[in-house]
């Protein structure tokens, strides 16, 4: 088992840390290979995903990745901005399938934004295409506009697209994740509107032909960004594009308490995948010590899961998180009174050690 290790920018560097030292405490062997991607890239090689990097995480069965990005380089040319690095990655390994969780623990009810009787045991799975759509679609750019309201004037244009395999192999996914849960989909798109999404709600309606057993609706965004905040307990499984992905997963992890508690996977056809946090580099508390590395080891179980096989030693870390949590050690972003504020690498610690407990072993094991 191969691992490449990305820690990025940020505080990319301290929670990556403290999740291989999680992989680490668990017995099991794995060889791990690290490199520079992001904005800490550019620095040494004048690009935010050279090609070592690139040929690694190919290379690699997952790839462990932090974070990437600083307002610093907001101004640099769009092809060398950090957020490049995760989209050459997302683009050049085929990753076309991102799992959102979205879980309440028990414990972080409080840490919520929203009532605790709407959050209190939330369990949504938001899966978002992540290939496609208009984050990748050509052409794009600047241009003297041809025609519209202002003709002549300076304008810029993206190019939203989607063909019937890129929907229907997500929709696959989707409703087998489906099967394995409580057997219903809600499909997201702005068919109202958009073409491409109206071929979308198609498609995705085709698919799930074959799969009598799930039960499939279908939302507009706009409504679905409603619900989450008013009843998010009444969805399960949210299949959706990439960038209304992006948009509804970042609601969806608030309404937990807090980003720094939400992993990902991002996973290709032959289940290589790229497993990160779902927040951001935080430049603004990076190498402070007090970032939550709770998203970035729960990523790395999501790892041992899906892409390395070893779903025990998932179970294991899952476990340790939850036992520290009810131990009520909380990093700043979760913390609430009557709890005790623990660093990132107190946090780590504190994993590393619940690992060891009989009962979390026997969970595994039994
Ligand atoms: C995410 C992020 C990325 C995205 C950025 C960093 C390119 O917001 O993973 O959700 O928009 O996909
Ligand atoms: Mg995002």
């Amino acid at each position: 088992m191969k691992i490449a290790v990305l820690p990025g920018d940020g505080i990319g560097i301290e929670i990556v840390e403290e999740a291989i030292r999680v992989l680490g405490a668990l017995d099991l062997s794995f060889e791990t290979e690290t490199a520079l991607v992001g904005g800490a890239a550019y620095e040494a090689h004048g690009h935010p995903l050279p090609d070592a990097t690139l040929k690694l995480a190919k290379e690699a069965d997952a790839v462990l990745f932090g974070a990437v990005g600083d307002w610093k380089y907001d101004k640099l040319e769009r092809s060398l901005r950090p957020e490049q690095a995760i989209l050459g990655l997302r683009k050049n390994l085929g990753l076309f399938a991102n799992f959102r969780p979205a879980i309440c623990y028990e414990e972080l009810v409080d840490a919520s934004s929203l009532k605790p009787e709407l959050i209190a045991g939330l369990d949504i799975l938001i899966i978002r295409e992540l290939t496609g759509d208009i984050y990748f679609g050509q052409p794009r750019g600047r241009r003297s506009a041809p025609d519209g309201h202002f003709p002549g004037a300076e304008e810029a244009f993206d190019t939203m697209r989607y063909s019937r395999p890129e929907i229907e192999r997500i929709a696959h996914v989707a409703f087998q994740a489906a099967r394995k849960r409580s057997k219903r989909v809600t499909s997201v798109d702005k068919a109202n509107v958009l073409e491409t999404f109206q071929f979308w709600k198609d498609v995705v309606t085709d698919v799930a032909t074959e799969y009598p057993d799930v039960e499939l609706d279908h939302m507009y965004v706009d409504n679905a960004a409603m619900q989450l905040v008013r009843a998010p307990k009444k969805f399960d499984v949210v299949v959706t594009g990439n960038m209304f992905g992006d948009i509804l997963s970042d609601e969806a992890a608030m309404l937990t308490g807090s980003i720094g508690m939400l992993p990902s996977a991002s996973l290709n056809a032959s289940n290589q995948g790229l497993y990160e946090p779902s927040h951001g580099s935080a430049p603004d508390i990076a190498g402070k010590g007090i970032a939550n590395p709770l998203a970035t080891i729960l990523s790395a179980a999501m790892m041992l899961r899906f892409s390395l096989n070893q779903p025990e030693a998932a179970d294991r870390i899952e476990s340790a998180v939850k036992h520290v949590l009810a131990q009520g050690l909380r990093t700043a972003d979760i913390w609430s009174s009557g709890s005790k504020k623990v660093g990132t690498r107190e946090m780590g610690d504190a994993v590393v050690a619940a690992l060891s407990l009989s009962t979390i072993k026997k969970t595994t094991t039994g």
